[in-house]
């Protein structure tokens, strides 16, 4: 979800400033003993917002941390908000309490995705829905999608290999979109794939727009968007009630969910949590992928070893003709490490939020009730308290299991992504067909970040892929 971060601009619009203009009404007083975190409370100018919303936000962060320790207080566009950069608070709320801190997202971003997708709830509609999410994206479903990711990835790379120079992140993008699509749908018709695709694309582009019902602009087309993305979902709805077609895909999961009072799932239930899942997977993973290929590129002898343990892989399945299994997946170390040190280190979701539901005291501060929190994960994984030279990749720092909850990628607790394995398992699965038959030349020399508003390499990474034995 992580989607938590595309939704950066959520106090540009939501965070009304109602709980400013009356300040009064959040001295309560419950407990009279407990203070406010520290932390300057002045309005944050302009500058200071944006430059937490385009930058790296760990600058921010890092300055108050100095200042004022791991919980601040500060105001994000005037919205009182108390920041969390220890494992411990993260922990409270993301687990221990976190019946008391409720997902929180603007409006407008509720209604692009569709205000019944999971992460927008709490409670018993929540677990509902998150168990069938689970159950579409445990180890038993994907590792039959195997061969089908594969496919995808071998496809993918073939195609870069026949150009010039790719925008990675934006291939990158097209492969995540197609590997949710296999867990949501199994075998999509062609048409509806690229209805799908073209509809998404219009909403990616008017996402992160100032939202405003003004015809012609990007936020009002990408509304229009979602709602034929709605009535391409009704189709295949319809389609496979036709068919009777029992499916082990989320799709499948949501249309036969039944709960003990025969009640079902909504068509616009269902619709809204697949566009909501598909929303999760894919710029999450493939801004993950995109880091992945930096740096692997960027450390010729880290690039060695993972070409050496997916080769002997790639000889022991004949040369490619046998599709790797699940307990092949299992077991690549060296890449596997590669892929937990590349999501400490770019950390693409830095952050995330939540809303107190009532007044909250933690380690004799006090968060008030409607106060949002934010639990820094980025802060906590460039910690050298817990990772020593943090800013060096070096995937060997986890031959050693870090310490619990200091490392927190997919985040923490009821909300965490279920979509993890998946994420891994893709990430894996294209590593190996890259590895072992292509290789690939970063073009350019700018080093960089840019905020999307997941982090990517400068320009998305623009590169040159080719297939080594064309070359040999
Ligand atoms: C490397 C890739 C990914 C990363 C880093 C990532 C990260 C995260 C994080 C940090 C959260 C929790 C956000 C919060 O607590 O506020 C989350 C939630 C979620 N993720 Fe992912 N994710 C990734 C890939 C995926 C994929 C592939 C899927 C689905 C196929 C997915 C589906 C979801 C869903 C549905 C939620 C909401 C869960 C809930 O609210 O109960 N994610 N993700």
């Amino acid at each position: 979800m992580g989607m938590m971060h595309i939704f950066i601009y959520i106090f540009l619009c939501v965070c009304t400033l109602l709980s400013y203009i009356n300040p009064k009404k959040q001295k309560r007083k419950t407990n009279e003993k407990a203070k406010l975190p520290p932390g300057s409370m002045g309005w944050p100018s302009m500058g200071e917002t944006i430059q937490l919303y385009s930058q790296d936000p760990n600058d921010f962060f890092a300055k108050k941390q100095r200042r004022y320790g791991d919980i601040f207080k500060t105001h994000i566009l005037g919205c009182p908000c108390v920041m969390l950069a220890s494992p411990e608070a993260a922990r409270f709320v993301l687990v221990t309490r976190a019946h008391l801190f409720k997902p929180t997202y603007p409006k407008s971003k509720e209604k692009m995705i569709g205000p019944s997708a999971l992460f927008f709830h709490q409670g018993e509609y929540h677990t509902r829905v998150r168990k069938l999410v689970q159950n579409s994206l445990s180890p038993e479903a994907i590792r039959k999608l195997i061969p089908d990711i594969e496919y995808v990835a071998i496809s993918a790379l073939e195609s870069w290999a026949s150009e010039q120079v790719i925008h990675t992140f934006h291939e990158m993008k097209k492969f995540s979109f197609e590997v949710g699509i296999l867990c949501v749908f199994g075998h999509l018709d062609g048409k509806y794939r690229e209805e799908l695709k073209e509809n998404y694309c219009i909403i990616d582009k008017g996402y992160n727009s100032f939202p405003t019902s003004l015809p012609g602009t990007a936020y009002h087309k990408a509304i229009l968007a979602r709602k034929r993305l709605g009535q391409i979902l009704s189709e295949i709805i319809s389609e496979r009630k036709e068919k009777r077609l029992l499916e082990k895909d989320l799709l499948g999961h949501l249309m036969n969910f039944k709960d003990e009072k025969g009640n079902t799932l909504t068509e616009a239930q269902i619709a809204d949590n697949i566009i909501g899942v598909l929303f999760a997977a894919q710029d999450t993973t493939a801004s993950v992928l995109t880091w992945i290929l930096k740096y692997l590129h960027d450390d010729q002898k880290l690039f060695e070893a993972v070409k050496g343990e997916q080769k002997a892989m790639y000889e022991s399945n004949d040369g490619g003709k046998k599709p790797l299994t699940w307990a092949q997946t299992r077991n690549m170390p060296v890449t596997y490490k590669v892929i937990l040190e590349s999501l400490r280190m770019a950390s693409i979701i830095s952050f995330t939020f939540r809303e107190a539901v009532v007044d909250v005291e933690y380690e004799g501060y006090l968060i008030p009730k409607g106060w949002k929190v934010m639990p820094l994960f980025r802060n906590i994984h460039h910690n050298p308290e817990f990772f020593p030279d943090p800013k060096h990749f070096d995937p060997s720092r986890f031959e050693v299991a870090p310490k619990p909850n200091t490392f927190m990628p997919f985040g923490n607790g009821v909300h965490a992504c279920p979509g993890n394995e998946l994420a891994k398992l893709e990430m894996l699965i294209l590593v190996h067909h890259l590895v072992t038959k292509f290789r690939w030349e970063v073009v350019g020399s700018q080093t960089g970040i840019e905020y999307g508003p997941f982090p990517v390499p400068l320009k998305g990474l623009p590169a040159k892929f080719w297939k080594e034995s064309s070359t040999q």
